[in-house]
């Protein structure tokens, strides 16, 4: 039902959002348990490109197995009234990208070679048990990972390809590229839009809230998991200097948003980062002005 209009989406349209929105309700709801992710320690060493292969491998692993339950649950409601709006598959389905990329990185008997983890065995679960007894609630995995995918997954994608020094083709990333989706800002207005027309109740509302919750630390224990077999790993592993910043091509290491989350830490070359940052702008310029103005006025009257 959602394909045929999602080619028409376009990058133009303005999107009003209330905080009562579906969309809104879950980003609001859910962003303590996305600031605990994106500052794992997983998470954290993946941005740096920190990122040891055989890992990378056990976390592309991890998705298969989290893809192939969500995605077989989304086929069985795809005509449930909470889901159909939202049922995109040819834009988002991963677990075709997956298999290609586990056949790269394990070779052509990868299903041989993986296995479903501890830790990502609850999460399937959970999504079956979804998918079969509670559909009302899929809406809340489907937009925790796929919009999570079409946000900051562009960054590990630019990351992973540089740091494991994986070919330009696109091998062993086909997970991050969605051949469907020339322009993910966009797309995610639409999803977004979709989300905000299903008929919700309060009740239900709330409900959708604590699965998205539930998806997120479902994701932090796989990265917990997954941190903890790294340790046990000898692999080198070297940083290097923040590629890309997701669609904008662009390096992240100029980005004031992320300078300013790494100054926040304590990381003094951030902070440099951010001044210089600042300072490239004219309003930064005139306010640094006015206070070395002021404060020579002030010494120069103290002085009198
Ligand atoms: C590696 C760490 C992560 C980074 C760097 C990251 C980064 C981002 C960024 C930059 C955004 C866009 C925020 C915006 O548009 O205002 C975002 C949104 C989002 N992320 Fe993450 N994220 C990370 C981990 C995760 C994880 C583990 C999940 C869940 C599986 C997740 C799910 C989401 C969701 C659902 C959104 C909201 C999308 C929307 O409504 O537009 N993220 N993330």
């Amino acid at each position: 039902m959602a394909t045929e209009e999602a080619l028409n989406y376009n990058n133009d349209d303005d999107e009003i959002l209330r905080p009562d929105d579906l969309s809104e309700y879950l980003a609001a709801g859910t962003k303590e348990a996305h600031d605990r992710a994106e500052n794992s320690p997983f998470a954290k060493d993946f941005l740096r490109g920190r990122i040891k292969r055989e890992l990378f491998k056990l976390g592309t692993a991890a998705l298969y197995h989290v893809y192939s339950a969500l995605e077989e649950e989304i086929e069985r409601n795809k005509e449930h009234p909470l889901f159909a709006a939202v049922y995109f598959p040819s834009e988002l389905h991963r677990k075709e990208a997956l298999a290609k990329d586990l056949e790269y990185l394990y070779g052509s008997d990868w299903k041989s070679q993986i296995s479903c983890s501890a830790a990502t065995r609850p999460y399937v679960e959970r999504l079956h048990h979804v998918g079969q007894h509670e559909p009302d609630l899929l809406v809340a995995h489907s937009w925790t990972r796929y919009m999570g995918d079409l946000s900051g997954g562009q960054i590990l994608k630019k990351v992973a390809q540089r740091a494991l020094k994986l070919p330009a083709n696109g091998d062993g990333i086909h997970f991050y590229q969605f051949e469907g989706i020339h322009n993910p800002t966009a797309f995610k207005r639409l999803y977004r839009s979709r989300m905000n027309e299903l008929e919700v109740d309060a009740e239900t509302k709330k409900r959708l809230l604590a699965e998205a919750n539930l998806a997120f630390k479902f994701n932090l224990q796989v990265f917990e998991e997954l941190q903890e077999i790294g340790n046990g790993i000898k692999e080198e592993v070297q940083d290097i200097s923040f590629p890309a910043h997701g669609d904008l091509g662009g390096d992240i290491s100029k980005c004031p948003y992320y300078a300013a989350k790494m100054a926040v830490s304590g990381n003094t070359t951030y902070m440099c980062q951010l001044a210089r940052t600042l300072l490239r702008h004219t309003s930064a310029q005139v306010l640094l002005a006015t206070w070395i103005a002021a404060i020579t006025g002030l010494a120069a009257w103290y002085i009198m």
